[in-house]
């Protein structure tokens, strides 16, 4: 099968100051598509940083990602924002739920940015039963500070599915859920790869995370080891 998501060579520094932090160096991988990759590393070993640059959310110092054939170095910010909402699923690590709006408005939100044919009912009904899905049907109303962290964590999971993506990102999806959470959670995730033939990359510390992977590639200091 072909290769749906290519890191080549990539090298990330932040400058700070007079102080150059090389935050990923030499990071090739590549994905197919239906698998489900793991980044498994400690605190600070550059995830966060590698999947903003493979979601093209950020852009390397050094080196490509190619997504489908495409580089992405060649896109606009707006091109890459486009895909982005068209054909990835974003999972942060900090959910980035939009305070003013209800748990219901937060998940409708990426397809009402694509104004994608259809009502705002069909929207509604996508959305609460994906929220139902993951146990909030009862807090369909409430606003993000009125939830629990690992409530929040569930909403931005929603968000990131409603789009039917072709690529789901997500960064420390488990980091607030406790046991049982997390493990619904990742069988939720299984599920989704197994039916919706899903691509899923996942960067975590959490250990349960890599029962569900396709392959895990351990991340040290900026460098896969
Ligand atoms: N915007 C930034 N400016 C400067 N340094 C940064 C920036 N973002 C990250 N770093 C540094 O790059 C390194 C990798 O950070 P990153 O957030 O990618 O790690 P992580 O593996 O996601 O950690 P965690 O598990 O704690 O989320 C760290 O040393 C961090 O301090
Ligand atoms: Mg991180």
């Amino acid at each position: 099968m072909e290769n749906y998501l290519v890191a080549e060579n990539l090298k990330k520094v932040y400058q700070e100051g007079e102080k150059a932090i090389i935050a990923l160096s030499e990071v090739n991988l590549s994905l197919k598509r239906g698998e489900i990759l793991v980044i498994f590393g400690p605190s600070g070993s550059g995830k966060s940083t590698l999947l903003h640059l493979l979601a093209g959310l950020d852009r390397p110092t050094e080196g490509k990602v190619w997504l489908d054939g495409a580089d992405l170095s060649g896109f606009s910010d707006e091109e890459l924002a486009r895909l982005r909402n068209e054909k990835f699923g974003l999972i942060f690590q900090f959910y980035h739920l939009l305070s003013e709006f209800t748990i219901l408005e937060n998940v409708i939100l990426p397809l009402s940015i694509r104004r994608k044919k259809g009502s705002s009912k069909v929207y509604q009904e996508k959305a609460s039963s994906l929220l139902t899905e993951f146990g909030l049907s009862q807090r369909m109303n409430f606003r993000p500070a009125q939830l629990s962290g690992g409530e929040q964590q569930r909403v931005a999971i929603a968000r990131a599915l409603i789009n039917n993506p072709e690529i789901i990102f997500a960064d420390e999806p488990t980091g607030n859920l406790d046991r049982q959470a997390s493990n619904f959670l990742l069988e939720s995730i299984r599920k989704l790869n197994q039916e919706n033939h899903q691509t899923f990359l996942l960067a975590t510390h959490n250990e349960m995370v890599a029962r569900i992977a396709s392959r895990v590639l351990n991340l040290r200091e900026g460098r896969i080891v």
